[in-house]
C-alpha cells in the first residue's frame, strides 16, 4: 500500500501544547507527517524560523514518523515537492471553521488531488494560540500548562530582561571562574 505523507503547516511562534497535541494525533494516522515552518519575511516573528524549526524538533524527537522542516511560497508547491497527499490542520471553535474552510479551498483549487484533514485538539486547548500565548508572556502572564516547559524558557528568555540578566551574569561568572583557574 502507498505510504500517506501529510504536511502540517503553520507559523508555530511559538509552539504550544495544541500543537503538539495535533502532531500526536497526526503522527497516529499519517505514515509520515512533516510539520511545515513558513518562512515569512512580511511578518515580524517573536522566535526566528531555526528556533521555531529547534524547538519543534527537540519537542518531536520521540515520534519515528515526524519530521520538521521549513517552506515558502505556496503550501500546495511544497506539499508537491515532498510528495504529501494531505495537508494537517487543526480546528479549535466554530470561529476556525471559516478561515480554515477557505484555505482548505482555495488549496482544493490550486491543487485538487491534495486533501485537506481537520483535527481537533484536545479541548483543554481549544482556547490557545500562539498569538495569545505571546500577549500573556509578553504582559508576564503565567503561560505554565499552555506550551511546553522548553518554550516556556525561550519565552522567558526572550521577553524577561531579568532574566536575561541572570544568565549573562551566570555566564560571566563562569568564564571569571575559569580564568581564575
Ligand atoms: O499557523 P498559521 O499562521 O495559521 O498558518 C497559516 C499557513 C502557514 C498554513 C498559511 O498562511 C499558508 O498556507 N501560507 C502559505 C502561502 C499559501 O499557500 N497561501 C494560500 C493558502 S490558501
Amino acid at each position: 500500500m502507498k505510504k500517506v505523507t501529510a504536511i502540517y503547516p503553520g507559523s508555530f511562534d511559538p509552539p504550544t501544547n495544541g500543537h503538539l497535541d495535533l502532531i500526536l494525533r497526526g503522527s497516529k494516522i499519517f505514515d509520515e507527517l512533516i510539520v511545515a515552518v513558513l518562512r515569512n519575511p512580511e511578518k515580524d516573528p517573536l522566535f526566528s524560523v531555526s528556533e521555531r524549526v529547534s524547538m519543534l524538533e527537540t519537542l518531536t524527537g520521540d515520534y519515528r514518523n515526524v519530521r520538521v522542516d521549513t517552506f515558502d511560497g505556496l503550501t500546495v508547491e511544497y506539499a508537491a515537492r515532498v510528495e504529501a497527499t494531505c495537508v494537517l490542520r487543526g480546528i479549535r471553535a466554530i470561529s476556525d471553521y471559516e478561515y480554515e474552510l477557505q484555505m482548505a479551498l482555495m488549496n482544493r483549487k490550486l491543487r485538487p488531488e491534495l486533501e485537506t484533514v481537520f483535527m481537533m485538539p484536545a479541548d483543554k486547548y481549544s482556547y490557545l494560540s500562539s498569538r495569545l500565548v505571546r500577549e500573556v508572556a509578553q504582559l508576564g502572564g503565567a503561560i505554565k500548562g499552555l506550551v511546553p516547559e522548553l518554550v516556556e524558557q525561550g519565552l522567558r528568555a526572550k521577553l524577561d530582561p531579568a532574566y536575561k540578566l541572570q544568565e549573562f551574569t551566570s555566564v560571566e561568572a563562569r568564564k571569571s571562574k575559569s580564568r581564575k583557574r
